[in-house]
């Protein structure tokens, strides 16, 4: 196993407080050893041990790879038109899902796996080295389960995503497009994917059906995450922490009971700064759910509708511009608070042990993304030890 050593990272995020300063575990003039698809070794640059490469940081900051915990890249087609209409101001709603679907169950595999591969490619190359995607532009059995079958051959974190909209040819009966979703559908998705999700949403899924969804999923093995609290007040959060799902995503709209059942459970709250940017909606609030004591993620949803942005760059500028995260705050939630919600302890970290995934940026620290904003800092991203061909 070959290993490399980083050395003069003018600042090194490590996520690790017992490692460095602040909350973030920073380290000054810092070096990295990998050691094949691990981290070995993190420290100050003076005390180094050889390896059989090195890479000078030449003072650059360091920090771990993005987990990116929610994107829907499945999918074919392009909504232009609606977010043109959004623009001159028209509201967003679920239907929009519809166009999606008609355009992915056109489409070929080798088309879906092209345009999934592009776009990972895309994150990729703006530091993202952890991606979950869903299915959801399917809602047939044939074709979520070929939607999860693609993915799984590119990430791990895969999620069914059946319950996204009841589908249209079902229009007449949602119920029985509840019982395909945990029926037959479920068995066809579930050897591909390590969870489910539901968009409990008013034009999408009640509490009701979205509990028996997610029951159904975890007693085939899957676990939970919800699409929760993005267009309207509703049942998701409530439900997404009594079912102990590891993430409720969007929480945009929170009554205060809802922020207190997050911040005394283990579900994550997930917020996605693009949606509400691409569809001109009241921002979530991070800092409310913060100063009560939640963990807060941020992720992109890169999906054609609502959020058509794979750069976890751009929504950190947006939650510390916006939400009212601090850059430190936005930083961990893109690393380790993202990982959280995949109930992962292997990445959104620099720690010995952790996987080998780390963004160097044209900047002396991480607070640059939100400082710079929409400027290219990423300048070089390591994946599983491998450096990504720029
Ligand atoms: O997370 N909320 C539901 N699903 C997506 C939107 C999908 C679409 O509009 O195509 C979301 O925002
Ligand atoms: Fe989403």
């Amino acid at each position: 196993m070959t290993t490399t050593v980083i050395t003069n990272i003018g600042n090194l995020v490590t996520n690790d407080p017992e490692r460095g300063t602040g909350p973030l575990g920073q380290i000054q003039d810092a070096a990295v050893v990998l050691d094949g698809e691990t981290v070995a070794w993190v420290g100050p640059t003076a005390n180094a041990p050889a390896a059989d490469e090195a890479y000078d940081a030449q003072g650059r900051a360091a920090i771990p790879g993005f987990v990116d915990s929610h994107s829907h890249l499945i999918f074919a087609g392009d909504r232009t038109q609606e977010f043109n209409a959004r623009m001159e101001g028209r509201s967003y709603e679920a239907g929009g899902i519809r166009t999606t679907v008609k355009a992915t169950r056109a489409a070929t595999d080798e088309e879906l796996e092209a345009n999934l591969v592009r776009y990972l490619a895309e994150a990729r190359r703006q530091g993202t080295t952890t991606f979950e995607t869903k299915s959801g532009y399917g809602l047939t059995t044939h074709d979520e389960a070929r939607a999860l079958r693609i993915a799984s051959r590119h990430t791990d974190e895969v999620t069914y995503l059946g319950a996204h909209i009841v589908s249209p040819d079902f229009a007449d009966d949602p119920a029985a497009y509840v019982d395909l979703v945990t029926g037959e559908m479920l068995d066809a998705c579930a050897p591909y994917a390590r969870w489910i999700d539901v968009f409990c949403e008013k034009g999408a899924f009640d509490g009701d059906q979205a509990r028996a969804i997610l029951t159904a999923g975890r007693a085939k093995g899957l676990m939970a995450r919800v699409h929760a609290n993005q267009l309207t007040y509703g049942p998701g959060v409530q439900l997404a922490v009594e079912l102990d799902a590891a993430s409720a995503d969007h929480c945009t709209h929170l009554t205060d009971e809802d922020v207190a059942a997050l911040a005394g459970g283990n579900t994550v709250a997930t917020l996605l700064p693009g949606a509400e940017f691409s569809t001109r909606a009241q921002w979530p609030d991070a800092r409310r759910l913060l100063d009560a004591g939640a963990t807060v993620a941020l992720s992109t949803d890169c999906n054609p509708g609502s959020s058509f942005t794979s750069s976890m760059p751009f929504c950190i500028a947006l939650a510390v511009r916006d939400m009212r995260m601090t850059p430190d705050e936005a930083l961990w939630s893109a690393t380790a608070g993202g990982a959280q919600a995949l109930r992962r302890t292997d990445v959104g970290r620099l720690t010995p042990g952790a996987r080998a995934d780390l963004a160097l940026l044209d900047a002396p620290s991480h607070v640059h993304l939100a400082y710079r904003p929409g400027v290219p800092l990423v300048r070089t991203v390591w994946q599983r030890g491998q450096q990504v061909p720029a």
